[in-house]
């Protein structure tokens, strides 16, 4: 076996003993950095014009009704089959229901189809809307309805999600991200082209689909009294809620004791192991892990818990490698890796049977966790933690952590292996660490920036949002801070209300903070630029880092550095690459991840596309290229800024933190008057990722609102 030495042991040993070995090639690898820039649901990297599509052909409908067919003997065993009818009588007497069923019973596939096949959605009452958190979730139920439904995908069934709309004037049944719900609620405010709206995956409590709890069972009531009015044209619009957990009674209260209906669903019984000691690296841990498993126990694939792109291409890499020396009597081992940023056609190969003689490995984020089933796993290896928002009201910092994770989502987990046979799950963290775990999630509402929230809910038509009706009310700090965040981007004015810009910044496929650096580029002449800065910035990296050569990428690294930071270096990678026109020799000996680089040229010409349609000319810079981008940058993020102190560390402009730049930026170790950065992560230090120099005078001029009173005066004097 690959690796081997120090063992590690586990609980729960009734059988045979599960014994981790420590992995001799961990010293190689880096340990992998917090933090990581990934937005699981909305990334960034696909179609923005939607291909239009058409009704199938003769040739097509024939095909289509054929593979109808085959997967209708697959719908009619899943555990919502059996109750279709109480659903539908469910959803026909009561304007609101909350479905609770067990992941993979068939909700978000099936219900949909019982609503449509009733009549509930049609061509005259209005389509049914189904939101998810994540875009890849969106995307791959949507294709998978269309088989059942027998359409082409966009025809009856589609998808909308951030910067690829997939849906026609024809499509009944949509998947969508919440984000875009929301979106659409800016365009149609009463969300008249739906009869339904399906809040899907309600227990992960994420912002957006808080957010539209509110909005939605506003508009309910609004359609309600239009219809006794009898106004034309409008119809009562049904709410389903959709959870894989059993709190549904908080949904059920908040919208006025709705319904609860229960999908009994099926579950096999699964063995859970502990490890005994911590592990310091559950990377090295689950690697370990899955080759004993593989080395040991029956057939059935594995699914592995990491937290983001990084983590999951590391160990992609790894097994990749030690699979490949696997004896020629031992089944072959097949990785496949799991998150938002992934080309469509790979996340594909995640719902594919393995071939023959080979056990699959799923690495995924926890969008494995309930949004997608993926059958045949038979055993999870759990590492404890996930990648969360948080955000500090009071000093007004957001951060992206990677957290423990709650005992709720650890069953989640664990029931992942049980779906169709007995099964296993390993936690690569001790009994005890599982005891101290939160019971629930804490919601979304209550931990990250608000900004975003505030503005999409002001631009809806909610001017109060301290009243706004909240499942669960935010502090009044976190509000606070949203709105003084807003006023200083100048998108809403001192009453509080909208601006034209604030408008415009509401309409763009970004945060508002980039929706700021985007319009202001304008007034800098360097649009063109700061549209490939930001897409070059929706990945994780541009770099591809073997775990054995980091040095060599280091090396290759300093090729493209600029001496002002890594918005800059970052550019510069880019305009190499154009200039060896993508040449993949050049690409590999320079460590540059092709894969992700498309993905920047796709989100790029996505925002090329947005701005030409809302009338923003992508100039490129004359003048003083250099200060004019960071100029541009520093109008969004001023509030991500740190001033050099006499003793030679650095200290937030906002919150007056000591802060240390990371040591994977270009200006790791440099000492400038100020700088600016994407982002902060806490690790063992408060490190800035993404970082940049500036100049302490260009921040009066870049938010005058924020910067008129004594903010920069008190920092700097330490
Ligand atoms: O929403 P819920 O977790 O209750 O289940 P679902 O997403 O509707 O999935 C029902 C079944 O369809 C699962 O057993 C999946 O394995 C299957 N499915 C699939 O094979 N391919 C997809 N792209 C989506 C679902
Ligand atoms: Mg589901």
């Amino acid at each position: 076996m690959a690796p081997g030495a120090k063992v590690v042991h586990f609980s729960n040993e009734d059988d045979d003993q599960f014994i981790i070995h420590d992995n001799k090639h961990a010293s190689k690898r880096r340990r992998v950095q917090n933090g990581v820039h990934e937005r699981e649901a909305d990334q960034p990297n696909d179609r923005l014009e939607s291909s239009r599509p058409k009704a199938p052909t003769q040739k097509q409908e024939k095909d289509l009704q054929r593979r109808k067919q085959e997967l209708f003997e697959f719908r009619k065993n899943l555990p919502v089959f059996t109750a279709r009818d109480q659903i539908i009588k469910g959803v026909q007497e009561n304007e609101t229901v909350v479905i609770v069923g067990e992941t993979g019973s068939g909700k978000t596939t099936q219900i949909p189809q019982f609503l449509l096949e009733c009549g509930i959605g049609s061509p005259g009452r209005g389509a049914i809307a189904v939101t998810q958190p994540r875009r890849v979730a969106a995307t791959s139920l949507a294709k998978r309805v269309a088989e059942e439904v027998g359409t082409t995908l966009g025809y009856r069934v589609g998808y909308t999600v951030r910067f690829d709309d997939t849906s026609s004037q024809h499509t009944m049944i949509k998947y969508l991200t919440d984000g875009m719900l929301l979106r659409e609620l800016l365009s149609d405010k009463l969300l008249l082209r739906y009869s339904v709206v399906m809040l899907d995956e309600a227990h992960e409590r994420t912002l957006r689909t808080d957010m539209l709890f509110g909005m939605v069972k506003e508009i309910q009531q609004t359609r309600k009294e239009m219809v006794q009015r009898g106004e034309k044209n409008v119809c009562e619009l049904k709410i389903v809620v959709m959870s894989a957990t059993l709190d549904a009674e908080k949904f059920s209260e908040y919208f006025n004791g709705a319904r609860i209906m229960y999908v009994s669903g099926r579950l096999f019984p699964v063995k859970v192991y502990n490890t005994i000691e911590p592990q310091s690296d559950y990377l090295d841990a689950a690697l370990v892990t899955i080759f004993q498993i593989h080395m040991r126990r029956p057939k059935g694939d594995i699914l592995v818990f990491l937290t983001g792109q990084e983590e999951i291409e590391t160990l992609t890499a790894l097994l990749t490698e030690y699979a490949g020396q696997l004896p020629s009597n031992v089944q072959a081992l097949l990785p496949c890796p799991l998150f938002a940023a992934l080309p469509p056609a790979q996340q594909q190969k995640v719902f594919e049977p393995a071939p023959h003689n080979t056990r699959k490995v799923v690495l995924a984020t926890n969008i494995a966790e309930t949004s997608i089933t993926i059958s045949g796993i038979r055993y999870v290896i759990d590492c404890g933690v996930a990648k969360v928002r948080g955000f500090n009201a009071k000093i007004g910092v957001e951060s992206l952590l990677v957290h423990p994770i709650s005992k709720s989502s650890a069953r989640q987990r664990m029931g992942r292996a049980g779906r169709e046979a007995a099964g296993f799950c390993y936690r690569l963290y001790t009994e005890p660490s599982f005891g101290s775990l939160e019971e629930n999630t804490i919601p979304e509402i209550k931990r990250c920036n608000l900004a975003a929230a505030v503005l999409n809910l002001k631009a809806a038509g909610v001017n109060d949002v301290l009243h706004f009706d909240y499942m669960d009310r935010p502090s009044r700090t976190s509000l606070s801070r949203a709105l003084e965040q807003l006023y200083s981007l100048s998108a809403i004015d001192d009453k509080g209300t909208l601006t034209q810009e604030g408008n415009q910044m509401a309409e763009f496929p970004l945060d508002p903070v980039f929706s700021k650096v985007l319009i202001q580029s304008q007034q800098y002449e360097c649009t063109s630029e700061v549209i490939s800065i930001i897409s070059l910035l929706s990945v994780d990296s541009v770099f591809f880092t073997p775990p054995d050569k980091r040095d060599n990428v280091a090396e290759a690294k300093k090729r493209f550095v600029h001496p002002d930071g890594d918005h800059l270096t970052l550019l510069n990678v880019l305009k190499s690459y154009w200039e060896v026109k993508g040449d993949k020799e050049w690409c590999r000996e320079n460590f540059i991840n092709m894969r992700n680089i498309k993905i920047v040229l796709d989100v790029r010409n996505q925002l090329i596309q947005f701005c030409t349609r809302m009338g923003i000319v992508s100039s490129t810079s004359a003048g003083n290229e250099t200060d004019n981008i960071l100029k541009s940058f520093l109008s969004g993020f001023f509030q991500n800024t740190a001033l050099l102190q006499p003793d030679g560390t650095y200290k937030s402009v906002v919150g007056g933190q000591t802060i240390s730049i990371h040591p994977g930026s270009s200006m790791f170790g440099k000492r400038v008057e100020a700088i600016m950065y994407n982002e902060l992560v806490f690790t063992t230090k408060q490190y800035v990722r993404g970082v940049s120099t500036v100049q302490g005078a260009w921040l009066p001029m870049a938010a005058p609102k924020y910067f008129g009173n004594s903010k920069l005066a008190s920092t700097t004097t330490t």
